[in-house]
């Protein structure tokens, strides 16, 4: 049974210090991975900047950019059996990298930017027979509308819908509350809890959907 996690930001360089990026700190998808690993599962993990350490027994692939992040998880996603997207990736990168320091001048900064490839769409196109994809929601608005169209769109077996309009869920914070919606149409409340848990009930309830028929 091989469970592939993104986690994290991606940083999206500017010049040869700065980049954009955002808030995402990891730990939801540190502890699904520790969670996968208490099932015995081999885990792989593709991870943007954090300050975390990974579980031990996770295989973890760093990257910067979402360049960087698709090109680890294509690689590993051909015999994943199931590919949990957790991070925060960017979607628009800076269509020019500056090699130098860009220097301040008196007039405005304009950047352009450019949209970053989808990972979790080019591997709904590309989904083996019996993979379990999953993605998450990070919506502030119309929860669950939004991420049931995320989940039709993408080709996603399950989504978690996460409200990061509240200050203490979803992003950065310590404790989550998820609402994951199924393909067939189930939809399972994970009340707000810290991540750790919340990471077990995903895991669970991933297990307890067929997941062992695949593994
Ligand atoms: N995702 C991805 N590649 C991207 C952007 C997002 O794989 N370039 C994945 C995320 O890891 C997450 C899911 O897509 O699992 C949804 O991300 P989200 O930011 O909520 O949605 P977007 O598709 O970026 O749409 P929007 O920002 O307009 O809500």
């Amino acid at each position: 049974m091989k469970v592939l996690i993104s986690a994290g930001p991606t940083r999206e360089k500017l010049d040869i210090i700065r980049f954009f990026s955002n808030r995402s700190s990891g730990k939801m998808a540190y502890a699904l991975a520790a969670a996968a690993v208490e099932r015995g599962w081999e885990v792989v993990m593709v991870s943007g900047p954090v300050n975390l350490r990974a579980p031990d027994n996770v295989r973890l692939i760093k990257v910067e950019s979402a360049a960087e992040m698709g090109k680890a998880i294509y690689a590993e996603a051909y015999d994943a059996d199931l590919i949990i997207m957790a991070a925060a990736v960017a979607d628009f990168t800076p269509r020019k990298v500056c090699e130098h320091k860009i220097k301040k001048t008196s007039g405005n900064l304009t950047v352009e930017l450019e949209p970053t490839e989808d990972i979790l769409f080019t591997l709904g196109q590309n989904k083996p027979d019996g993979q379990i994809l999953v993605g998450f929601a990070a919506e502030s608005e119309d929860l669950l509308v939004n991420a049931r169209s995320k989940m039709q769109r993408k080709n996603l077996d399950w989504i978690a819908a996460n409200d990061i309009s509240k200050a203490d869920c979803g992003f950065a914070a310590d404790a989550n509350a998820v609402t994951l919606l199924s393909r067939n149409g189930e939809k399972i409340e994970i009340p707000l809890d810290s991540k750790k848990n919340v990471a077990q009930k995903i895991i669970e309830v991933l297990e307890r959907s067929g997941m062992g028929e695949h593994g």
